[in-house]
């Protein structure tokens, strides 16, 4: 698991009266890069629970006041989410029964090796994050994902939304075609929130985030002991959709033997566990997403073409961003006035100079890139109006940019030559924030010069430099 990952949990909990135990299990665990707590008795261990959340619990069965069994008990009686691993020195069969019974999720007798303890942690880490997600994606999908938050008043969206609103009522797979961050995690999820599937689970998976070797598990399940650290038995996130939706995000990511087996599994909804002998069934919509070029995934056989058909029942292609003109602006607006309010600031808008500066941007990240920017503009805005300075310089990316010129769209050389020019104004405009004088420096001309040649090729010059709300 990434870094990453582990940074978003909570700490784990050990309970060990040992205290050479409890020190050797907090290095490896710190080294492998969990957070630890450790108490040294079963009492101490339920203070802290009262006041902190953690990710799990790992107690030995012996402890010096309450035993490691009634600790078991009276956590699984008031936190019954929280696993619990047991350890003990003395194990029998017959006490690692009772302990599954009485809710660990799992049983170690000393000696062990690390590895087993890592692995079983690992698991207990992947549930939790996945639960984190599912009840953030449960609220959203009741408050967020409607049509109303899909916003966009570019035909191509307008077109987007009641395609949704079409297609969203039927049980058709959906497949979700664009760039990051323009917008297929909204498309999905407003599907889900428009069907009459509504009710039932709405399960994202994302298949580029879990490793190629678990996501079949992920999907369809495991039986205990079906492979190494198989502990138990693993209920599968189609089962988790029965009734729903899923969402297969990144799904160009996708191994090519797990594109066959979704592919059976999209014929008729059954599949068999990880290990298993039982064909299941399950009731489940598709929608998947990716932002890769599929076409050439296919080309390059790394994705199946017949799966690409099967998905390919309803397609959506949400537009880069800077193919929607107005959208820029109307977005910009919406992100403010959503960051202000929630940060409790009184800002009227953006100054003519912010407002070329966003317009003029290519957009690579799409919405994402502009809610990010207008999120830091809102943080850093002292004044009344968004100003140029105060949103990203747009620098290393429009030097990355190359602007191809299609010369057949010019009639005369004269034309070109003037377009050139009205490029390279621009790109130093920006590199110097708007300033008027600093772009002037640094084209070696004289203001007076540089507003001359602006004014010719047509590019709004009052609001630059000291000219409109945008003085600083
Ligand atoms: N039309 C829109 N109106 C309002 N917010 C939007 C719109 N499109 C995208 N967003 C917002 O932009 C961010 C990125 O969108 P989303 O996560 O859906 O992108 P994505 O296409 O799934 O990207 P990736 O391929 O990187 O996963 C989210 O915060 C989302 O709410
Ligand atoms: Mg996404």
């Amino acid at each position: 698991m990434e870094k990453q990952m582990k940074r978003a949990l909570p700490p784990l909990l050990i309970v060990d009266d040992e205290r050479n135990m409890r020190i050797s299990l907090q290095t490896v665990l710190s080294d492998e890069g969990y957070e630890v707590i450790a108490e040294a008795s079963a009492e101490d261990a339920y203070k802290t629970l009262e006041n902190k959340e953690v990710f799990m619990i790992i107690t030995d069965a012996r402890l010096g006041g309450m035993s490691g069994y009634d600790f078991l008990r009276s956590v699984k009686q008031r936190w019954q989410d929280i696993p619990v691993l047991m350890i003990t020195g003395y194990a029998t069969p017959k006490l690692a029964v009772d302990a599954i019974k009485c809710g660990a999720v799992d049983y170690l007798a000393k000696p062990f090796a690390p590895e087993e303890l890592i692995h079983s942690i690992k698991r207990c880490a992947e549930l939790h994050l996945l639960r984190q997600e599912n009840l953030t994606l449960k609220k959203a999908s009741t408050e967020q994902f409607t049509l109303s938050h899909i916003i966009g008043d570019h035909p191509s969206m307008a077109e987007l939304r009641s395609l949704i609103e079409t297609v969203a009522p039927t049980d058709a797979t959906v497949l979700i075609l664009g760039e990051s961050g323009t917008g297929k995690e909204l498309i999905a999820g407003a599907i889900h929130s428009l069907s009459r599937r509504k009710a039932a689970n709405y399960v994202r998976i994302n298949c580029a985030a879990i490793p190629e070797t678990l996501l079949e598990s992920e999907l369809f399940g495991h039986e205990k002991g079906s492979f190494t650290g198989a502990l138990k038995r693993k209920i599968g996130r189609v089962e988790e959709a029965d009734g729903g939706t899923i969402f297969l995000d990144e799904i160009g990511d996708m191994s090519r033997p797990l594109q066959a087996k979704l592919l059976r599994f999209l014929e008729d909804g059954t599949f068999t566990r990880i290990g298993g002998n039982e064909e299941l069934q399950v009731n489940v919509r598709l929608v998947a997403a990716t932002n890769r070029d599929i076409v050439e995934a296919i080309r390059q056989e790394s994705f199946r073409e017949d799966l690409f058909h099967r998905l390919n029942v309803v397609q959506f292609c949400p537009p880069p961003l800077r193919e929607r003109g107005g959208d820029v602006m109307l977005l910009a607006q919406f992100f403010l006035r959503q960051f202000a309010a929630s940060l409790n600031k009184t800002i009227e808008g953006f100054s003519e100079a912010a407002e070329q500066k966003l317009t003029r941007h290519h957009w690579p990240g799409n919405v994402r890139e502009l809610r990010n920017a207008i999120e830091r503009a809102v943080i850093l805005e002292r004044g009344k109006w968004i100003s140029p300075e105060n949103l990203p310089s747009f620098q290393i990316e429009s030097r990355l940019r190359k602007d191809t010129i299609n010369y057949l769209s010019f009639d005369s050389y004269e034309e070109i030559l003037e377009d050139c020019e009205r490029n390279m104004l621009l790109n130093a405009l920006e590199l110097c924030d708007y300033s008027l004088p600093k772009t002037a420096e640094c084209l070696k001309i004289t203001e007076a010069l540089l507003k001359k040649k602006a004014q010719k090729l047509n590019l709004i010059v009052g609001s630059m430099g000291s000219g409109g709300r945008a003085a600083r």
